[in-house]
């Protein structure tokens, strides 16, 4: 049972995306990023029961972005049908997403509208067999239809600016030098068409029961300091990238 109300997308807002099914290790670490970003004082006396307490699920600090969550919205996975890469397909002018035959059978069109006005995008997310779970890759895999968009220079897509993703993962082994990887390839490969580039990413090990994060205070200190990141950060806008990025994704490899 959840105890807080769940946001809903508002397009042209920063997006925090709780991408676990329950509401445990990844909520909790976007509430912590989100109360970090919007009160950079947050948190900064440590201590576990202060840290413990301060993650509030109602969002206690005032300016705190609501985390949505990802489950929330039903998502049905790409089925490769080709029409967002058919030259001709014309995009919904007010919502791009709406191209996808699948937008009409699940509530995805909201979602991915908001991907692609968002200022800014953190995306907090459980590791499930040294990958993402299956809700959050398919959301990745209907960003395809981002990625035709930009290979055929669609307006909406060439207009876009550059963005920063940030990234929490948790996961429950101690170690593991691969643990993470798949996942950040991923995001980083689906998200660049968007013009989002991964900032470096907060990898969390030793989290398992969904309460485990809530009582480390020096992991939840960790979050803390990258919302605090993310609020310094913003209103700086990245550098745009040297790279011909598409010269890069040609072969879906990364460099
Ligand atoms: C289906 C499933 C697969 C998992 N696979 C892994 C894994 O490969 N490696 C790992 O370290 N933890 C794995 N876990 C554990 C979760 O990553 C861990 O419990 C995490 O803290 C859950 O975050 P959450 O509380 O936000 O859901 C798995 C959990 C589930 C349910």
């Amino acid at each position: 049972m959840r105890d807080f109300a769940p946001g809903r997308v508002v397009p042209g807002r920063p997006l925090l995306l709780v991408c676990s099914p329950r509401a445990g290790n990844s909520l909790t670490a976007a509430f912590a990023f989100a109360e970090a970003r919007a009160d950079g004082r947050a948190g900064k006396s440590g201590g576990k029961a202060k840290a413990t307490a301060s993650v509030s699920p109602s969002g206690g600090i005032p300016g705190a972005i609501r985390p949505v969550m990802l489950h929330d919205y039903d998502m049905y996975p790409c089925r490769d049908c080709g029409r967002c890469a058919q030259a001709g397909a014309a995009f919904p002018p007010d919502n791009p997403a709406r191209l996808c035959p699948m937008a009409t059978r699940d509530e995805s069109a909201p979602l991915l509208a908001a991907l692609l006005a968002a200022p800014w995008l953190a995306i907090f997310a459980p590791i499930y067999f040294y990958h993402l779970p299956a809700r959050l890759k398919a959301m990745l895999d209907r960003c395809q239809l981002f990625y035709n968009a930009a290979l055929q220079k669609r307006p909406f897509m060439l207009n876009l600016p550059k963005r920063r993703a940030y990234v929490v993962l948790a996961a429950a082994r101690e170690r593991g030098e691969q643990l993470f990887a798949g996942s950040l390839l991923s995001l980083k490969y689906a998200l660049a068409p968007l013009n989002m580039e991964l900032q470096d990413p907060l990898l969390l090990y030793g989290l398992e029961p969904k309460g485990d994060l809530a009582g480390r205070a020096d992991l939840l200190e960790r979050v803390r300091q990258y919302g605090r990141l993310a609020r310094e950060l913003e209103g700086t806008p990245p550098e745009p990238e040297a790279e011909d990025f598409y010269g890069e994704y040609d072969g879906r490899e990364p460099a």
